[in-house]
């Protein structure tokens, strides 16, 4: 389940107005049950306390090369070694510049240069700085040796102006973490999963739609690129952010998502639709706002393209995996979508159970196999059911 428990992780803070940020990131990997080993610069203290980060860390936080005390209890060299990865945030100008140059001065550029495990960058600094050219050719050195990059972000920066130079989102930085940890049992996989409702115009204030949140085509797309795997994620409209490093392809119709899907899947090994794609559209989508004075009561509807019939029907060796959200006969009613759709296995969604379906953060799922068989997954998070929907199409490629 957690496959940051008892990762060692070396957390290199610098002397940048972010390292406070670098005290909740410390706090987020300890609820992962990391084991967080910080390593501070001088400058970094002069911002943030060693003691916040060593009572969030629970180990002691290293400062201070020539501490004959402190050395002798855990070396710099061991931090180094027993690092499975290390995280460098912020980082200053300053950092980036010694990296990239080899000067081994104090703890953390000692510690890092010693260090061969993978290793994420995370700029925070001003716009310009950032810009320079001389920052700017330190990072493509680190990138060209395998560093991997993250931010900065553009917004609000601490010199009172607006640019780029903000550390990166924690949860981008959080989830890169788990891409590197995580065993990559989908590798050299190209994978497709659609997320979210589509919205079919009625006119430019008005559509029909439905309540599905994205939350379970995002975890999919989530659990697939912390495996590995090419991640191609196509949704429609909801509130949430593309995992790190997916291709995001954002649709708003049902004639969008199956255009997207048609023009991803002929370079795809599996697909999984876990949009809630609508059936219907208005047959006339109105210029103007309709008027409650004009034109009648009833609208007029035509049906959407069935992508995953579609898919089904041009798939060669692809694996096909679809959802079936119902409310009622659910187990038959997700068999015959099973026949008709022509998939590997489909994931029966009961939408009257409480906490599952659109919208929850949790889900209780029913999963059906053309050979008959049916497994009931107990209930847990969207992420955990994402999870045992890519094991099982793991186990599928194995065969
Ligand atoms: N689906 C699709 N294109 C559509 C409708 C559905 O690709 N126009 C996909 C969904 O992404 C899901 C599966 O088909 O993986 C089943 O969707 P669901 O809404 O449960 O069923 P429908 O096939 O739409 O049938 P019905 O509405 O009659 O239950």
């Amino acid at each position: 389940m957690a496959e940051l428990k008892d990762r060692k992780i070396l957390l290199g803070v610098t002397g940048g107005i972010a390292a406070y940020k670098a005290l909740e990131l410390t706090r987020l990997l300890a609820i992962e049950e990391a084991r967080v080993r910080v390593v501070m610069t001088r400058s970094a203290m002069e911002f943030v306390q060693p003691l916040s980060f060593q009572v969030l860390s629970g180990q002691q936080v290293c400062t201070n090369l020539f501490d004959l005390e402190a050395e002798s209890r855990i070396g710099h060299i061991q931090v180094a070694t027993e690092a499975e990865l290390a995280v460098i945030a912020p980082a200053t100008a300053n950092i980036i510049g010694k990296l990239a140059h080899g000067i081994a001065d104090d703890y953390l550029t000692t510690t890092l240069l010693a260090c061969t495990a993978p290793k994420i960058i995370c700029p925070a600094m001003n716009e310009n700085m950032f810009k320079n050219p001389t920052v700017q050719e330190n990072l493509a050195k680190l990138r060209s040796w395998g560093f991997l990059q993250v931010g900065p972000d553009s917004g609000d920066l601490a010199c009172g102006v607006q640019g780029l130079g903000r550390l990166a989102q924690l949860d981008e930085i959080l989830e890169l973490i788990y891409q590197v940890l995580t065993p990559p049992s989908l590798k050299g996989k190209r994978v497709l999963v659609t997320a979210g409702p589509t919205r079919e115009i009625l006119d430019p204030v008005r559509h029909l739609t439905n309540p599905s949140s994205g939350k379970m085509g995002y975890a999919l797309a989530r659990v697939a690129k912390r495996r590995g795997a090419e991640v191609t994620l196509i949704s429609g409209p909801t509130s949430l952010t593309p995992p790190h490093g997916v291709k995001d392809v954002q649709v708003t119709t049902a004639q969008q998502m199956h255009e997207a899907v048609m023009a991803e899947f002929p370079q795809k090994d599996a697909v999984v639709m876990a949009a809630a794609v609508s059936d219907y559209r208005p047959k006339v989508a109105a210029s103007e706002k309709m008027k409650k004075d004009k034109g009648g009561e009833s609208l007029k509807l035509e049906r959407t393209e069935d992508i995953l019939f579609r898919l089904g029907q041009l798939k060669a060796d692809q694996i096909l995996i679809g959802f079936a959200a119902e409310t009622e006969n659910l187990l038959e009613n997700a068999r015959e979508k099973l026949q008709q759709k022509n998939l590997d296995f489909i994931v029966a969604n009961d939408l009257t159970a409480a906490n599952a379906g659109f919208a929850s953060d949790t889900n209780e799922v029913t999963i059906l196999w053309p050979t008959g068989e049916m497994e009931t997954l107990t209930k847990a998070t969207k992420e955990e059911v994402a999870k045992q929907i890519w094991d099982r199409v793991e186990r599928l490629w194995q065969r």
